[in-house]
């Protein structure tokens, strides 16, 4: 087997879509490792999480940096730190600047929990009720400087039940998402999408259609 990529994932919270790439990265033949996670929060939860499952995690305290700049900074050099070659977002609320992005193009993934481009932002679940949708879901794109844009890697689609709550949604599409994301990381890695000189922006979806959707969601 080629050797695992080192992985660093971003959090704000809670961190399950964390654990469940960490506990994905450890299968021998997963293409990835977790190098580490970074919290813009010193409260995050997941924070305790990954130090119990044996994964350095830092807090990189966005309040006690002065600016943007300094904050996006102090990242890097943890990134660094962690010899990390590709981010994992996974419920960073934090949006990141142009340049940032730049630096890391096309080696930056993120979990949306919308069918995108449906849903971009925030108060997804409430909206995808209120539009009276059938079908929710979750996204795994490569980031992109505007929020929630980049080529769509994987999707996981869940059905809208009649007497659904913004929550019961939620619950439903984060049981798809844990699933979904390392996937389609793996996905990610293992495909052509990361040869040489491959134009992302210009293939979509560059991943197997199969592969890449779960219809009827996996139980
Ligand atoms: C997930 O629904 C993710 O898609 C969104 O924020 C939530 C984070 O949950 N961006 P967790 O921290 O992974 O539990």
């Amino acid at each position: 087997m080629t050797r695992k990529q080192r992985i660093g994932i971003l959090i704000s919270g809670r961190g399950s879509n964390m654990v469940s790439l960490i506990e994905a990265a450890r299968a021998p033949d997963y293409p990835a490792e977790i190098a580490c996670v970074l919290a813009n929060r010193a409260q995050a939860d997941g924070l305790t999480k990954a130090r119990a499952a044996g994964v350095p995690a830092v807090a990189v305290d966005q309040t006690a940096l002065e600016s943007r700049e300094a904050f996006e900074a102090a990242l890097d050099a943890e990134l660094k730190t962690f010899r990390v070659e590709l981010i994992a977002c996974a419920g960073f609320m934090r949006i990141l600047s142009a340049a940032f992005v730049a630096r890391w193009h096309d080696r930056m993934l993120n979990i949306h929990p919308s069918l995108l481009p449906a849903f971009k932002g925030l108060d997804t679940h409430a909206r995808a009720l209120q539009a009276g949708v059938k079908i929710a879901g979750c996204t795994v794109h490569v980031v992109r400087p505007e929020v929630d844009e980049g080529p769509i890697i994987a999707q996981a689609a869940v059905p809208v039940l009649t007497d659904d709550t913004p929550e019961r949604l939620a619950a439903r599409v984060l049981a798809a998402e844990h699933r979904l994301y390392p996937h389609a990381l793996s996905l990610f890695l293992k495909s052509q999408m990361r040869t040489a000189g491959a134009n992302l922006d210009d293939r979509q979806v560059s991943v197997n259609q199969e592969k890449a959707l779960f219809w009827p969601p996996l139980s």
